[in-house]
């Protein structure tokens, strides 16, 4: 028998509407009780292409086709009844018995918003019931073998481009990261007081200072995709600080958005590029901005190039898999035997339940793959699931943009993880 106080008694999702003025998915978990948790899932603009399905209605007549009334209908009728009764501390059953249920490799039966919404208010309203913090909750469910909490370094994006922004730069993200992480709240207001100069540093070079979908800057009309490198260095000097002993900065080049027929084509600079060439290109800007990061610096097909790219530059600057690697442990397997990373990013709604995401997390720090724990730049919500998620695994960065309320939501759960913790 299930005591009443961790029994599923009833699951219902509701259709809400995403930074993307677009609609998501928010799903709340009822016990036996009648206490409840619910999480919202987000989703990607520049999305992997192996990634679970994001179910929408397709229905031309309710919001472009974008609502959520299909993924709704399947958590209230089926995912509702299925998992009545079961005790909501299982979360690795509960997640299985879904996987069973949808039976496709990307979860494009029941939705991977779907899914995932279920999977976490799971285990936000199993943390509820034990009255224990989620982020606990997630450390011992998954046996997450570290003794004591190191918490996430701020990896934040600085100023956005590529899909995120029209008109700014063909790079996606120019970001930043404190070299030495005394706490949070130090980390937070280092990159934060950057972010601030950089406003006026902008202003100084006439570029606007409208946000993307990531609260970072997007200077529309931007002509090069290296001004940004010099643009951030003049801020944190500005800021107090120096350049690559206190700060360091590193790009997301989501580059399977500029890359076709086996070319990378830099719009900026009217330039096509082979794997080689930018590999090349990369080596310069390592050499001359001291980048620690390199995210998606290669296509996700292009897998080749991606061992050369590690080769060359890994022992300097993390290389790092998103649309490469999907948080699939599949594909995650694959990038660590052909060496062609050594970070990984983690975004549980690229591959849709907990236990998943969980086993990509673990299986990366095995092999010593560091593991940074990110936001979507496509639709985000105020959920704060993935703080607590970064925290519970010791994963090395949480990547989330500077501004927006979707955004700093996350960085002030961190803050208060910071302060639970230190009591
Ligand atoms: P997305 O992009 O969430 O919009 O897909 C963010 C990223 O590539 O890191
Ligand atoms: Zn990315």
């Amino acid at each position: 028998m299930v005591p009443k106080k961790y029994k599923i008694h009833r699951i219902q999702a509701r259709e809400i509407i995403s930074s993307a003025a677009r609609p998501t998915i928010e799903t709340t978990v009822t016990l036996g009780d009648r206490r409840s948790a619910s999480v919202s899932v987000p989703f990607g603009a520049s999305t992997g292409k192996r990634e679970a399905t994001t179910l929408l209605d397709r229905d031309k007549k309710r919001y472009l086709g974008t609502g959520m009334l299909k993924a709704m209908h399947h958590v209230n009728e089926i995912l509702s009844a299925e998992l009545k009764g079961m005790d909501v501390r299982k979360q690795q059953e509960i997640d299985q018995h879904m996987l069973r249920l949808d039976r496709t490799p990307n979860k494009r039966r029941l939705g991977g918003n779907t899914i995932l919404s279920v999977s976490l208010a799971t285990a936000r309203a199993a943390a509820l019931a034990l009255d224990i913090p989620l982020y606990k909750y997630l450390r011992t469910t998954y046996n997450v073998r570290d003794k004591h909490y190191k918490l996430p370094k701020p990896l934040m994006v600085m100023i956005e481009g590529g899909e995120h922004a029209d008109n700014s730069t063909d790079i996606q993200e120019y970001l930043i990261a404190p070299m030495h992480h005394t706490s949070v709240h130090e980390s937070v207001r280092i990159c934060l007081e950057v972010y601030a100069h950089l406003k006026t540093i902008l202003q100084k070079h006439k570029l606007s200072t409208n946000v993307g979908n990531e609260g970072a800057y997007a200077p529309a009309g931007i002509t090069s995709n290296t001004k940004p490198f010099e643009l951030i260095i003049e801020a944190i000097r500005k800021a107090g600080y120096k350049f690559n002993k206190d700060m360091r900065i590193g790009i997301d080049s989501a580059s399977s958005q500029w890359y076709n027929a086996k070319k990378y084509y830099l719009k900026r600079e009217k330039k096509y590029f082979t794997s080689q060439k930018l590999i090349e290109r990369y080596q310069t800007w390592v050499e001359r901005y001291k980048l620690f990061y390199i995210e998606d610096g290669l296509a996700e097909t292009d897998w080749n190039y991606w061992t050369l790219l590690n080769m060359r530059l890994g022992n300097k600057t993390m290389i790092v898999g998103d649309d490469l690697t999907v948080t699939n442990l599949e594909l995650l397997r694959y990038a660590i035997d052909v060496n062609a990373i050594n970070a990984v990013i983690i975004k549980p709604n690229q591959i849709g339940t907990l236990t998943q995401t969980m086993e990509a997390i673990q299986y990366a720090h095995e092999h010593r793959i560091e593991t940074i724990v990110s936001h979507r730049g496509g639709g985000e919500t105020n959920d704060t699931f993935i703080v607590d998620l970064a925290c519970a695994v010791n994963a090395a960065f949480l990547k989330v943009g500077p501004s927006r309320g979707e955004r700093v939501e996350k960085y002030n759960r961190l803050l208060a993880i910071e302060q639970e913790i230190r009591r």
